[in-house]
């Protein structure tokens, strides 16, 4: 069987990737420090596939730690990288924090691969690297865009760093995959999202509204060139991101790939309004979200969904949930927390 390191394993994206790999039959070792995630995540990964793949809990940062589990584990034969940190704002208050994580780490992951007789390496890129593009939808070839943060400059240069890395490794192999809008959690509502804090992604900030966690979610503006007026964005279902994740390990390890280093758009191809996502949350829990129109957000692209043909047919994989799919899902983990928190506190 093969083995694989997952870094960030236990995150929101990771722990749905490690699920899938688990059910194709891969051997999966976490490495985690659970900075952004818990170690009950792994009870839940046990309740859906019955196994439970080897966690180790340290810190990425540490450069002799990184080695070391290599050495320890020459039979890895691919490496999906999750471990980053994610919240756009806060790079901007502290950059250096985001270039150690999402930088140098990249860079200790991929020192410690060079040196091995053949490597496969996913990355976790996003459609941030596209800024606002020019067209709709948005293929791969449209120009990276200079970063709006520091979180995405660390996305843009991560490409790059493996991309030139690739190039004097041929025995390293290498896919970016960029992410556009992941949402909602695992349909057996063993897993999701952990968002900690108040939540600056709109998906779980319109659950935790439902839920009465929050009094109302604030649109940010509607006075956008788009058909209602609010931003558009491409939500993809997290089991179709983790899905994406299989497909294009099987094409590195398959060595299917002329180049050595390839980048995918992870999205559904199809487009939704901040007020249409309102409307799909109603129909899916027959309740009114509370919300009012606020000023826009700074930084916010007007519209983003991808094109997704080039992972259709090279990845041969297709996002097969609906937006309804993705928000019951996402509905039923914020009923199954919030239950769980009040058990807790009795
Ligand atoms: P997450 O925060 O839920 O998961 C990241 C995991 O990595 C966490 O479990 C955290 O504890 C771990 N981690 C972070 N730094 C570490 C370190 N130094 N050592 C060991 N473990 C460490 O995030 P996610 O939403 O699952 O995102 C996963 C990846 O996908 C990230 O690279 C993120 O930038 C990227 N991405 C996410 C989105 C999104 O909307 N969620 C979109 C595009 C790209
Ligand atoms: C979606 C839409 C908001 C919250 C961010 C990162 C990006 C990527 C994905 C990692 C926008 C609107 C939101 C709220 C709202 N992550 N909104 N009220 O902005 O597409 O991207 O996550 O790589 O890098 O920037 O996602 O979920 O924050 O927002 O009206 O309370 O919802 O304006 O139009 P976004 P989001």
């Amino acid at each position: 069987m093969k083995k694989i390191l997952v870094t960030g394993g236990l995150g929101f994206i990771g722990s749905h990737t490690v699920v899938e790999l688990q059910n194709e039959g891969f051997d999966v070792v976490i490495v985690d420090n659970l900075s952004n995630s818990s170690e009950n995540v792994m009870d839940g990964i046990v309740a859906i596939t019955g196994k439970k793949p080897i966690f180790e809990k340290f810190d990425l940062r540490d450069k002799l730690k990184v080695e070391d589990f290599f050495t320890r584990n020459t039979d890895v034969e691919g490496v999906i990288h999750f471990a980053a940190s994610k919240a756009v704002g806060e790079s901007v208050e502290n950059p250096l924090l985001y270039y150690e994580n999402n930088i140098g780490v990249l860079v200790y992951m991929l020192q410690a691969l060079s040196k091995k007789g053949s490597a496969n390496f996913i990355f976790s890129s996003s459609c941030t690297v596209y800024g606002q593009a020019d067209e709709m939808p948005i293929t791969e070839n449209a120009p990276v865009k200079p970063a709006e943060s520091p979180y995405g400059n660390t996305k843009q240069v991560g490409e790059e760093i493996i991309k030139d890395t690739c190039r004097v490794n041929p025995q390293l192999s290498a896919i970016a995959l960029r992410y556009f809008n992941p949402i909602g959690a695992h349909p057996t509502v063993e897993i999701g999202e952990l968002p900690i804090g108040v939540p600056q992604n709109l998906l779980p900030y319109i659950t935790q509204t439902g839920i009465g966690l929050r009094e109302q979610l604030s649109v940010f503006g509607d006075d956008y060139p788009t058909t209602d007026g609010t931003c558009i964005r491409d939500y993809i279902h997290v089991v179709d991101v983790a899905k994406a994740h299989v497909a294009a390990l099987k094409r590195l390890v398959e060595d299917n790939n002329e180049q050595n280093f390839e980048v995918f758009n992870l999205g559904t191809g199809t487009g939704s309004s901040v007020l249409e996502v309102i409307q799909s949350f109603e129909r899916v829990t027959g309740e009114k979200l509370k919300y009012r129109i606020a000023p826009r957000r700074e930084g916010d692209v007007i519209q983003a969904y991808a094109d997704t043909q080039k992972a259709n047919k090279i990845l041969g994989w297709k996002a097969e949930s609906t937006l309804d799919d993705a928000m019951k899902s996402a509905w039923d983990w914020e009923k199954k927390m919030r239950k769980s928190e009040e058990k807790v506190s009795v």
